[in-house]
């Protein structure tokens, strides 16, 4: 009715009416729905997105960091239209080509290829939340244990059980009390237990030392029993909370876990699948390896909501020689599974990781040469094409003390990423961060050295704008 197919074969959209619905009926997310701006997308070709007032954007955040491959990636839409020519949804109670060639692709053409060959099975699922929550269940199924040890700062997805591995909890602010923050009753749930997030990856530790937080994990572990506990989950860099650890964090995580006899789940959800410059963000540090991974976004560039969990092989065949009651409706869905084929196969033909490291040291250049010109730069840690940038006030401190704890209370249209963030996009690029004094930058692989020269010179000038006000 409001949309017609006008000369040309182009949408011509009634704005006013689409506003209007999405104001009144939409359920909005982070923001209110009443105070939410309507910045609505027209349209999305490759890097860029166009607005529904024509201003075009560089999606320098490649939207939740997971649009990797550029929008409408023709080698993933190709593969997509192919499976609809012959699938609709099969159930998981039966094989498609499809389900084959993803769960190939990952556990023997990319996993197969690191040693030793630890990966044995693969479920392809509809979220990263999910393939958390299937993690959560499959460590606690094999080890016969409860507990999750869980970092403070992280993120694993909304649904009950990842929302109880911390950072971000489901709370409320309610209309009008921007200083009251409602945590969901019932939080928090037993089983789950905080450790402390990692040191940036700047922590000058003394030669032989290990880092406290380490130390201070070590201690928790003890203290509840490594008996019942069932599983740690990290993030190789943390992709809400935006933190890059310090080297020593991860391998010290596994070292642990081997030590005290528990399961080591590596949430790869936004880091993998090369978004740090390897297949995975494990593969940073040598000769490690998880017991369950959980990834998503990247698996198929975000073009269809996804997420798979991986199994090393002992819990793979454990739960094969078994009856594993469990499944959803969307596992293993063939126009999922066929994303997954069409990204993974683009990325191997245009060898991707290659051109992630190449483009990540790039911009890795660009963004130390704007930060050295601001105050307001307090530390720029990263990898491949995600890196961070954390913000800090003239003394030096995080601009907003409340930090990567979330529950950010009050106006917060003076926080460094909302700063960061409306000078960008007056300036044509999409870039900002979560939490209030970091902005995460991870732009698509696709990116080239010209859009990231146009998104350093909106950044170097946004940065001015956060120098002017704090330092
Ligand atoms: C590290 C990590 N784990 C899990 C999730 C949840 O994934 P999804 O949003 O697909 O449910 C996210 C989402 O951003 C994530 O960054």
């Amino acid at each position: 009715l409001y949309t017609n197919w006008a000369e040309k074969g182009q949408y011509v959209t009634d704005w006013t009416e689409i506003e209007r619905w999405d104001r009144d009926y939409y359920l909005h997310n982070v923001q209110s729905g009443r105070s939410a701006g309507f910045t609505a997308v027209d349209r999305q070709d490759g890097n860029w997105l166009t607005l529904c007032d024509g201003t075009r954007l560089l999606d320098f955040q490649s939207q939740l960091i997971s649009d990797s491959l550029g929008h409408r990636n023709p080698g993933i839409y190709d593969e997509i239209r192919r499976a609809m020519d012959r699938y609709g949804h099969v159930f998981f109670g039966m094989g498609n080509t499809y389900r084959a060639r993803a769960a190939k692709l990952i556990v023997e053409d990319i996993l197969g290829t690191s040693s030793p060959h630890w990966a044995g099975r693969v479920r392809i699922l509809a979220s990263g939340t999910e393939a958390v929550e299937n993690a959560i269940t499959v460590a606690r199924l094999y080890t016969g244990r409860q507990v999750i040890l869980t970092q403070a700062h992280s993120f694993h997805g909304m649904t009950v059980g990842s929302s109880m591995l911390r950072g971000y909890r489901n709370n409320f602010t309610p209309s009008g009390r921007t200083n009251e923050v409602r945590d969901v009753p019932g939080f928090p749930v037993s089983g789950y237990i905080p450790v402390p997030p990692p040191e940036r990856s700047d922590f000058v530790l003394s030669p032989c030392a290990t880092l406290p937080s380490l130390a201070a994990t070590e201690a928790i572990i003890r203290a509840i029993g490594a008996e019942n506990i069932a599983a740690i989950i990290t993030e190789p860099m943390f992709g809400a909370g935006g933190l890059w650890p310090h080297p020593d964090y991860m391998p010290g995580i596994r070292a642990l876990s081997l030590k005290y006899g528990f399961l080591w789940i590596d949430d790869e959800v936004l880091c993998g699948f090369g978004r740090l410059g390897e297949w995975f963000g494990y593969q940073l540090a040598s000769d490690i390896h998880p017991d369950l991974m959980v990834t998503g976004k990247s698996i198929n560039g975000s073009t269809l909501p996804v997420g798979a969990m991986v199994t090393n092989r002992d819990i793979g065949e454990f739960l094969d020689e078994g009856r594993w009651w469990s499944g959803s409706t969307w596992d293993g869905h063939p126009l999922v599974c066929a994303s997954i084929v069409g990204a993974v196969e683009t990325m191997l033909r245009e060898d991707m990781l290659t051109k992630v490291q190449q483009r990540g040291t790039y911009l890795r250049s660009r963004l130390d040469e704007v930060a050295a010109r601001h105050p307001c730069v307090g530390h720029v840690g990263g990898a491949g094409l995600y890196h961070v940038v954390d913000l800090v006030d003239g003394t030096g401190d995080p601009i907003v003390a409340e930090d990567r704890w979330s529950a950010f209370l009050g106006d917060t249209s003076d926080h460094p990423n909302n700063i960061i963030s409306r000078e960008c996009a007056a300036r044509g690029v999409l870039l900002g961060g979560f939490v209030p004094n970091t902005i995460k930058v991870g732009p698509p692989f696709t990116i080239t050295d010209e859009e990231i020269d146009l998104a350093m010179t909106a950044f170097d000038e946004a940065l001015g704008a956060v120098d002017a006000l704090y330092c």
